[in-house]
């Protein structure tokens, strides 16, 4: 069935859609993005996701095309429109057609667009299973902190680990894990404690990693925010990945080891329920 989706001002069905060809989100990659869960028809997070993307939007000088109300305003008409009350709102701002050129044109008119992907989030085979990750040389560039368009890297990191029969890549740099193809990667030590890599340029600042931390704190379990070895990960307790499209995930096997018994761990079962009790709590 055909969706309708949001271009430039216009809810358009997604056959009739239409961006330019000199758009700089379709020759350079210029643009950034965000993706927000939807669960019982509410918008989880919604706020934090317009922070980073007046982040993203700043750190390139790229001009905003909608405040965040309108912006609110188009993500709830698409969830109505399209009947969707479970999963997932695409939103892209490119900066705009122009003549192709390196350097950034002066005047040009950002485009907007937006749509749904309707899916179950909550009741997942990964959630249920838990997914299997190998580790890749992670091979994208020295700004993952912005959240551009600019995914062939982890997507050939995800094709890898599928070429290995695994289900995602944790991306390494300096023997370091930076985070999964999608998403941000935890391990739990032997002795409990929740360690994730510190925000920083190598990282993308995940809106599912703040909330999952601070529920933590509040549910008494140590967080170390430090990078962690390959090494380390293979001999955790426990490991799990967060995003919005998949909230708390569990990890049962890292480049073939298994950890624990080899069922999601009882830190990542926890989390998950916590994460997505208090985010629909807070949802509107
Ligand atoms: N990806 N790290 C990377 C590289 C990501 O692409 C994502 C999200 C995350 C998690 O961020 P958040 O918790 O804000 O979703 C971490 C989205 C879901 C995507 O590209 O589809």
């Amino acid at each position: 069935m055909s969706r309708i989706v949001y271009v430039n001002g216009e809810y358009l069905a997604e056959e009739e859609a239409r961006i330019s060809v000199f758009d700089r989100g379709f020759l350079m990659a210029d643009g950034v993005y965000e993706v927000t869960s939807v669960l019982e028809g509410k918008l989880i997070d919604f706020a934090a996701h317009m922070v980073r993307l007046r982040r993203s939007l700043a750190e390139l000088d790229m001009a905003s095309p909608a405040d965040d109300a309108e912006l609110e305003a188009i993500h709830r008409a698409l969830m109505a429109r399209n009947g969707v009350d479970e999963g997932m709102i695409y939103m892209q701002v490119t900066r705009g057609a122009a003549d192709r050129d390196f350097a950034y044109p002066e005047n040009a008119t950002p485009s907007l667009v937006m749509f749904t992907q309707a899916k179950p989030l909550r009741d997942t085979k990964a959630a249920r299973d838990g997914i299997k990750v190998v580790t890749v040389e992670d091979i994208r560039w020295g700004r993952r902190d912005i959240k551009t368009v600019q995914l062939l890297a982890p997507s050939m990191c995800k094709m890898a680990a599928r070429a290995e029969g695994a289900d995602d890549a944790w991306m390494v740099e300096d023997g370091m894990v930076t985070e999964g193809t999608s998403n941000n990667a935890y391990i739990v030590t032997a002795d409990g404690a929740l360690v994730t890599r510190d925000l920083s340029h190598r990282i993308l600042h995940g809106i599912t990693r703040a909330a999952v931390l601070r529920f933590a704190a509040e549910a008494q379990i140590r967080v170390e925010e430090r990078a962690f070895s390959v090494e380390e990960a293979l001999g955790a307790r426990e490991a799990f990945a967060t995003a919005a499209s998949s909230f708390v995930c569990p990890v049962v096997e890292i480049d073939g080891v298994v950890l624990g018994d080899g069922t999601p761990g009882p830190m990542a079962r926890r989390l998950r329920e916590i994460y997505i009790e208090e985010s629909l709590k807070a949802a509107r």
